[in-house]
């Protein structure tokens, strides 16, 4: 029998600790800023690296530290690096491979924020971004040059669910000594080992699914080991992985972005995701079941223009979905109404499903992605986006399905047809 525990015990378990002292059975908060030590020498040594230990919070925390060690094993990692959100994670992940005149491809069915950041504040800083329909390979492949650094997608596009050939994509990445890096928020490690489709980084919005709560923001990278990082490609990695070898990426990660930007993630944060991960597979194991329900029921309402989720046979990319996710097609799904007007109706007529942004919630969200946090993209790039002024997408939470078909039933009939 194999040594490694499952999925489920690693969520409640983390490393496993060889403790003799008895001390609390979960992981305390450690909600200091500052560590002391006996000798100048000691903290020294743990500031060169020669010694393990903790000196202030932005560089690492013993409740940071467990959470890194958790979600790592849970990807099968090579390491973990907690930020304070989803977005710190990614903007220190494209800081850590690209430079000034570098490239980065990417999908267009990305989380606007991302795609904000890219569009908008990394290319004032000399970063470009080719946006690509990220189902189409010769797109992505099309894309390559000698500058590109990256191909970042989205596991399941937010909100346009698109879902992506990861092992695809990997191995023109690989043949092109490129790294690829998956956002895995929308599936989480329960639902997509990346790794095992060819993915080298996988990132985390740990305030989605991991936390499942609503209480704490909180975003992961995790280098999955595979990478050469001694690649031409990445001339300023060179020194690291002379020093770091396999570790270069996580030690310019930490040492020359995180610890200098400050993106790093709160001790209570750290601890309030931790207390959420222990239930994930529970959680998401209702909420896929309880989604897919929701979308069958309503697939064929002459209400609604077009339904869309990842686990119906009508999916584009079904196919994808019962390879990469074993066909479970995740707790998100979106619906096409007439306008904007009739999505307000609908949303305003809820009474048990909540308008909030945010996915994976413990309750099921509801949002207008055109006027909320989709609104700051240009008309051009929403249609790319698949964001229309009729779309809203539903993160399913823990009630019970037939309350929240109910919910949606009562609703639609509150909409006018005129
Ligand atoms: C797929 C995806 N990645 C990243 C983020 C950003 O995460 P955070 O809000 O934790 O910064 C989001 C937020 O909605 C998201 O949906």
């Amino acid at each position: 029998m194999s040594d490694q525990q499952k999925f489920e015990t690693r969520l409640v378990h983390g490393a496993i600790r060889a403790d003799k002292h008895a001390g609390p059975a979960g992981t305390p908060i450690v909600q200091a800023s500052t560590f002391a030590y006996q000798t100048a020498a000691e903290i020294e040594n743990v500031f060169a690296g020669r010694a393990p230990g903790f000196t202030y919070s932005r560089i690492s925390n013993p409740t940071i530290d467990e959470l890194e060690q958790r979600i790592n094993s849970l990807e099968e990692g090579l390491g973990t690096v907690a930020c304070s959100s989803g977005m710190a994670a990614i903007t220190s992940t494209f800081l850590t491979l690209a430079s000034a005149g570098d490239e980065i491809i990417t999908s267009q069915g990305l989380f606007s924020g991302t795609w904000n950041l890219l569009k908008e504040t990394l290319k004032r800083f000399g970063i470009e971004t080719h946006f690509v329909d990220a189902c189409n390979l010769a797109e992505i492949e099309g894309a390559i040059n000698d500058k590109t650094r990256l191909i970042f997608v989205e596991s399941i596009g937010n909100p346009k669910l698109d879902v992506p050939d990861l092992e695809a994509i990997s191995k023109i990445a690989k043949a092109h000594g490129i790294v690829f890096a998956v956002d895995s928020t929308i599936t989480s490690p329960f639902l997509l080992q990346s790794k095992n489709f060819g993915a080298n980084l996988c990132l985390h919005s740990t305030t989605k699914l991991m936390n499942g709560h609503g209480n704490a923001l909180g975003g992961s990278v995790t280098d999955l080991g595979n990478f050469e990082w001694n690649s031409p490609r990445y001339p300023h990695l060179k020194t690291y992985a002379e020093r770091f070898r396999q570790f270069a990426f996580l030690a310019f990660f930490r040492k020359q972005v995180h610890q200098n930007t400050g993106d790093c993630l709160s001790p209570m944060n750290a601890f309030l995701t931790l207390t959420g991960l222990e239930s994930l597979a529970v959680r998401q194991t209702w909420q896929c079941q309880s989604a897919q329900k929701i979308a069958e029921h309503f697939k064929d309402n002459p209400n609604i223009i077009c339904l869309r989720y990842p686990g119906l046979q009508d999916h584009p990319n079904y196919d994808v979905v019962q390879k990469q996710f074993a066909g479970v097609g995740a707790s998100v799904l979106t619906l096409e109404l007439r306008d904007k007007k009739t999505c307000f109706e609908f949303i305003d007529a809820l009474r048990i499903i909540k308008n909030a942004t945010n996915l994976g919630d413990a309750r099921t969200l509801a949002i207008h992605p055109a006027s909320t946090f989709s609104r700051e993209l240009s008309p051009e790039d929403k249609i790319k986006n698949g964001v229309t002024e009729g779309l809203i997408r539903f993160s399913i939470g823990l009630e019970h399905p037939d309350d929240l078909i109910n919910d949606i039933e009562t609703a639609l009939l509150k909409i006018s047809t005129t």
